[in-house]
């Protein structure tokens, strides 16, 4: 079977990305990555240069209006995915909430990695917020994106403790090391499953 084509979006340093792209570079991986896309001046589009990757970049302030900028990102992934859409888009660290357009030309095939247990501390602060609540085990999520803010189906969890001192930014790391693992579990896993056929 050919590798699964993904495309990923970041925002970020990119070490999720970096560990897709290690794993897509296995000989036996499942898939491949055939796009890179950033909101910004992502220092992580600097992992997929280096692995000569194509990349983009839609800035939200280029756009006039919030659904402009959604068209463009949907377009910009079709152009980054070429011949065919994408088997899968992973959002590895992006800061932003996808839109309809991008919502509806993926329908069940966009995930996203998130640094908590949810329902527990949604949005862009769940390792600030569950620091802050006091909680002893939290961990990470990867979700099925929906339009909602990390409202999706639960596709994974893994667990981390919090240790006594810990800050927002050593909890974070320990966290992003159990995330990175456990995404690359993922989208191996939806990579070898056999395509849904149309009903
Ligand atoms: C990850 O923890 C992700 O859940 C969160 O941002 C972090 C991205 O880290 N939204 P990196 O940019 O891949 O290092």
């Amino acid at each position: 079977m050919a590798p699964a084509r993904i495309i990923v979006l970041i925002s970020g340093t990119g070490s999720t990305l970096a560990a897709l792209i290690r794993a897509a570079q296995a000989p036996d991986s499942a898939f491949e990555i055939v796009g890179v896309l950033a909101d910004g001046d992502a220092p992580g589009l600097a992992h997929a240069r280096q692995a000569a990757i194509p990349t983009a970049v839609v800035p939200l302030r280029d756009h006039p209006t919030r659904a402009d900028w959604d068209r463009a990102l949907a377009a910009a992934i079709a152009e980054l995915s070429g011949r065919a859409l994408p088997d899968l888009v992973v959002l590895a660290g992006f800061m932003k909430l996808v839109g309809p357009a991008v919502l509806s030309a993926h329908p069940g095939r966009i995930i996203n990695t998130h640094p908590a247990l949810l329902p527990s501390f949604p949005g862009a602060h769940g390792v600030r917020d569950a620091l802050a609540h006091g909680v002893k085990i939290t961990g990470a999520t990867v979700i099925e994106v929906d339009a909602g803010i990390d409202t999706g189906r639960i596709l994974a969890q893994r667990a981390v403790e919090v240790h006594e001192g810990d800050t927002e930014e050593t909890l974070h790391e320990r966290i992003k090391v159990v995330e990175r693992e456990m995404l690359v579990d993922v989208v191996s896993s939806l990579a070898a499953a056999p395509a849904p056929q149309p009903a």
